[in-house]
Formats: structure tokens, C-alpha cells, sequence
């Protein structure tokens, strides 16, 4: 055969075993996947890069089980999809599980795929993102797979606050194999087609007799609202995919970057009127401080982050300047912005987050307090509470507080109190910063004198004495006195405020201490 015979040939298998690859567990199948609303590995890889961006590796990698039959079962690719492309031009890499190749499952080799594209994500710098939607441990090849698993897990280990790590759930997710997503920095789930748990719903009858569906159990909502494992929900696969896209553009490629710039045509010294009418005059009515994050931040824009969990407090990104910025607020609308556990543990992890990716703070208080209650002491809302503190104050990123109405007790010195290290704090003129509301404070201070006065003239002492020290101390203006406020501003001024300050802190240099790693109270 001439030596161009030859060369054709292999081309020619080379093409073959490429649509092999590509073919993954057959038509059948992939119409399976479609009828119950979901994409293959590589459909979701075309959609979640730009255009044509995508490099596979090791598409010709084969298992090498040899039991149970499965020698005779080798396709190429073994069932994930691994690689690397481009989001919005910036370098990314990527594995995806394709259900249609013996269930997604992860099998030594592929296993192998997913830790080199974490190594080569580790080593160039560049976000990781894993499409799961697998079985599991792949059966047949037993404490290999499981091998494989701990590999990947101690990957995502090291890998963290060093590249971001971003995992979207797109079918099942169970066993162990749930604890890679749970050590990465985010999860999306789509509403009805993943689910996610540590044990199954039959494993849970027989153990504890309870009756669950996997959705109930484990799906897309469960996560969000109830356990707060994941931070987004996606309608379908398009939309989790279009999702990461959005996530991404707020983040830095890794840890010694900057998070990338966007060109705003949103003047940086815009009043918003608005503002100065928001806070109702009765400190005990709610209103949204979303509407105070979109009056101020870049274009009316803000992507939330852990939407439906511990809603007293709400995270996310936005632009400043046409800069990331991370945003914790406590939200007046929902159970009065009180700080219990849940709110202290999904705020902490989000401060750790952008503190770990060079993303500047700003913090909106307006927080009664930590939740009273047995619940929350016997379930621990010390530690967790600490949890906030803590993260806050090593956060070495430019940080800066707005107080927007109520900053008592303890919530105060934990929400980036200008003693933990904040670098600008500012506070609206409605803001009540003191030890507890006054209702509070004049029931305890004036407790005998309110015991020994008649009855009939109790209720106006304390009205009396609750002026009195709301005239005194429930105002922005003591603490402005010490320095603990840096200014008192306009509410209307609030975004040329934070730009003027984010700016004048561009070139931030904080350390910690050394150590090996610090004892966050977990
Ligand atoms: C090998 C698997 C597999 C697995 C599914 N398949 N899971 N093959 N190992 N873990 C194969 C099936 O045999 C089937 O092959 C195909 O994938 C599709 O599976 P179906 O059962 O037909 O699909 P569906 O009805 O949608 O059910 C999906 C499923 C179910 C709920 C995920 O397959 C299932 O329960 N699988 C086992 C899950 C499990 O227990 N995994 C181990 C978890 S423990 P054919 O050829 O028929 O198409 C674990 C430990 C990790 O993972 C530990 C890390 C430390």
C-alpha cells in the first residue's frame, strides 16, 4: 500500500473513532435524554462555550474493566466529555458526564480525564466547570471508581480559593459523588431534572421508614430553599449553561487576578432620589433593600446568589464602576433582616468567596439582632454566627458598609463593623446604631423604675423614656463622634459615595498573620 494509502486510512480512522466517540451510548438513548428534558454532555458544552472554542482531550481513552462482561463494552471516550474552550474569550476547563455511556458513571479512566483537566485548570489558571449528571461510582469496576472519586475530591480541595470551581447538576448526583459539587464554590441545579443526595429514597425507607420522592429529597428546590447545598435554580439545561456564562464575567480566573472590568455608560456620581424615601419613618416596617442594591449598583443590576435560601440576608454580585463587587445585605422584608443560623452560614461562605478572588465588599445593614429562641441556641447559632464574624474580619479585600437603618448588638460588630477592619463605613441619617432598639433597652435599664411607678402612669414613663433614648442613642451620630462611622450620607449619594471610595481603595494591601490556616468555627 503507498505511503498515501496509508495516510488516508488513518485519517480515515481517526474520523471513524471520532463519531464513535461522539455517537456516545447511541440514538436511542440520546432521544431518552431528550424526551425527559435534558441535553447530552456535548450539546451542553457547545452551549456553555463561545462558539467553536471547544478542545477535547483524551477522546480515545477506554476503560479497562474486564469483569462482569464490560470488555466487550468499550466505547471511546468512556462516557465523559473532557476539555477546555472559551467564555467570553477567557480561558476555561471543562468535564462533562454523558448518562448515555453506562449512566454517566465514573469509571478509573475517567476518572483520570477529570483530574488532568483539574490539573491543567490548577496550572494555567482558569476556572473549572463540571457538567454532572452520572450514576455514580461505576459498579463494575468497584473501589477503583471509588479511587478515582477521592482523587477528584482532593483535587477540588486544592483547587479551592485558587481557580473558581463552578458545578452545575444536571441529572443524578448521588452518593459520595455529591461531596466534588459540594466543595466547589457553586452550584446550579435545574428544576426538574436533577436531584442530589448522599442516600436515596429507597435506602431512607428501609433505615428510617420515610417516605420520599428523589425530588422531595434531593431536587433542585430542596437545595435551594431548604438545605441551601445549591445557590442557583435553572429552568433547563440552556438556561443553567447561560447561567454559568453570567456567573463567570463576575469572577476573576484565579486568585491573583482582578475580577474583569465592564464598560458602563452608567455615570459614577448618579443621584437616585428614590433613596431618600425608602426607609420608612416607623422603624418597624419592612422595605426592600433589593431596591436599594438596583438603584445603586451599575445599570439597575444585581445577580443574585442563594435567591432562595435564608432570605433575611441576601448576597450576590454587581457591577460598581463597571467593577465586581460582592454585596451582603440583610433584608428588612424578610423576618426584619434578623441574622439567625442559616443567614450567618450562607453570608459567611459568600465573604469567603470574594475575599479568596480579590472581589471588594459592600455590606447594607439593617439588622435587629441575632434570632432569640431555643432553636437557634441548641442549634448552635454561637458558632455559626461566629462563622460571619470571623469571615469578615479576615477578609483582606476593600471593604465598606453602608448603614442603612438598624445596627444592634452583636450584628452590629459582625456585619463589617469598622472594628473588624472595614475600610469605609458610612451610615444613612435614619440609622439606629446602639446595644438593642429601644423597646428593648428601656424595659431592661428602667425595669424598677417602670415596677415601682402606679400603673396607670407605667405606659407613658416608658413611652417617655423610649423617646429619650431613641433621641439619645438610636441615631447615626454617636458612633459618627468616635470615628466608628466615617460619614453620615445622603441616601441619594450612596453609589458616587461607594465608587468614590472603591477607587480610592484600588490598591488595598492587608495581610493576615502567617499561619498554616486559621480555626473558622465549623
Ligand atoms: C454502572 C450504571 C450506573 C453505575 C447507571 N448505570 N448507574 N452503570 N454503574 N453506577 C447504567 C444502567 O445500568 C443503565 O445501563 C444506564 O446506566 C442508565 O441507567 P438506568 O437505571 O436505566 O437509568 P434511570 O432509570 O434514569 O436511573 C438512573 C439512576 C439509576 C437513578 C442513576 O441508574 C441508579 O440508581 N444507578 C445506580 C446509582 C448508584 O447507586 N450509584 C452508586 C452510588 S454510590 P443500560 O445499559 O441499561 O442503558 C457512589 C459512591 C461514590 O457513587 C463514592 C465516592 C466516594
Amino acid at each position: 500500500m503507498s505511503a498515501k494509502g496509508k495516510q488516508h486510512d488513518r485519517i480515515e480512522e481517526l474520523r471513524r473513532l471520532s463519531a464513535e466517540a461522539e455517537a456516545g451510548g447511541g440514538a436511542e438513548r440520546r432521544e431518552r435524554e431528550h424526551k425527559a428534558g435534558k441535553l447530552t454532555a456535548r450539546e451542553r458544552i457547545n452551549l456553555l462555550l463561545d462558539e467553536g472554542s471547544f478542545e477535547e482531550l483524551d477522546k480515545f481513552v477506554r476503560h479497562r474493566c474486564v469483569d462482569f462482561g464490560m470488555e466487550e463494552q468499550r466505547p471511546p471516550g468512556d462516557g465523559f466529555v473532557t476539555g477546555f474552550g472559551r467564555v467570553d474569550g477567557r480561558a476555561v476547563y471543562v468535564f462533562a458526564q454523558d448518562f448515555t455511556v453506562f449512566g454517566g458513571s465514573l469509571s478509573e479512566t475517567n476518572a483520570l480525564k477529570i483530574c488532568k483537566v483539574m490539573d491543567l485548570a490548577m496550572r494555567n489558571g482558569a476556572p473549572l466547570i463540571g457538567l454532572n449528571d452520572s450514576g455514580g461510582a461505576r459498579i463494575q469496576e468497584g473501589v477503583m471508581s471509588l479511587a478515582g472519586y477521592a482523587d477528584i475530591f482532593l483535587r477540588n480541595t486544592l483547587a479551592s480559593g485558587v481557580v473558581p470551581q463552578i458545578s452545575a447538576i444536571l441529572g443524578p448526583c448521588a452518593g459520595g459523588a455529591v461531596y466534588s459539587p459540594a466543595i466547589t464554590d457553586f452550584i446550579l441545579m435545574t428544576r426538574e431534572t436533577s436531584y442530589m443526595f448522599v442516600t436515596g429514597p429507597d435506602v431512607i425507607k428501609t433505615v428510617t421508614h420515610e417516605d420520599v420522592t428523589k425530588q422531595e429529597l434531593g431536587g433542585a428546590m430542596t437545595h435551594n430553599a431548604t438545605s441551601g447545598v445549591a445557590h442557583f435554580v435553572a429552568q433547563d439545561d440552556a438556561d443553567c449553561c447561560a447561567m454559568i456564562r453570567e456567573l463567570l464575567g463576575f469572577l476573576p480566573s484565579n486568585n491573583m487576578e482582578d475580577p474583569p472590568r465592564r464598560a458602563t455608560s452608567d455615570s459614577p456620581t448618579r443621584r437616585e432620589e428614590s433613596l431618600n424615601t425608602l426607609v420608612p419613618d416607623d422603624a418597624q416596617k419592612p422595605y426592600d433593600i433589593k431596591d436599594a442594591i438596583h438603584a445603586i449598583m451599575d445599570d439597575g443590576y444585581f445577580c443574585e446568589v442563594h435567591e432562595h435560601f435564608a432570605k433575611n440576608i441576601v448576597v450576590g454580585f454587581a457591577r460598581l464602576d463597571g467593577k465586581p463587587v460582592g454585596i451582603v445585605a440583610n433584608q428588612p422584608a424578610f423576618l426584619a433582616g434578623v441574622l439567625d443560623i442559616n443567614a450567618s452560614v450562607k453570608g459567611a461562605r459568600f465573604v469567603r468567596f470574594c475575599d479568596a478572588f480579590n472581589i471588594p465588599l459592600i455590606t447594607f445593614e439593617d439588622v435587629p439582632g441575632f434570632l432569640p429562641g431555643t432553636q437557634q441556641e441548641f442549634g448552635g447559632i454561637i458558632r455559626h454566627g461566629a462563622k460571619l464574624l470571623y469571615a469578615y474580619a479576615e477578609a483582606t479585600v476593600p471593604k465598606i458598609t453602608v448603614i442603612t437603618r438598624k445596627a444592634y448588638g452583636g450584628a452590629y460588630c459582625v456585619m463589617a463593623s469598622k472594628h473588624i477592619r472595614t475600610d469605609a463605613n458610612f451610615a444613612w441619617p435614619m440609622a439606629e446604631i446602639a446595644v438593642m432598639g429601644p423597646e428593648g433597652a428601656v424595659n431592661i435599664v428602667y425595669r424598677r423604675e417602670l415596677d415601682k411607678t402606679p400603673e396607670k402612669d407605667r405606659e407613658a414613663l416608658r413611652r417617655e423614656k423610649i423617646e429619650e433614648f431613641r433621641e439619645r442613642f438610636a441615631n447615626p451620630f454617636v458612633a459618627a463622634e468616635r470615628g466608628y462611622i466615617d460619614a453620615v450620607i445622603e441616601p441619594a449619594e450612596t453609589r458616587g459615595k461607594l465608587i468614590t471610595a472603591l477607587r480610592a481603595l484600588e490598591n488595598k494591601k492587608d495581610t493576615n498573620p502567617r499561619k498554616k490556616h486559621g480555626n473558622i468555627p465549623l
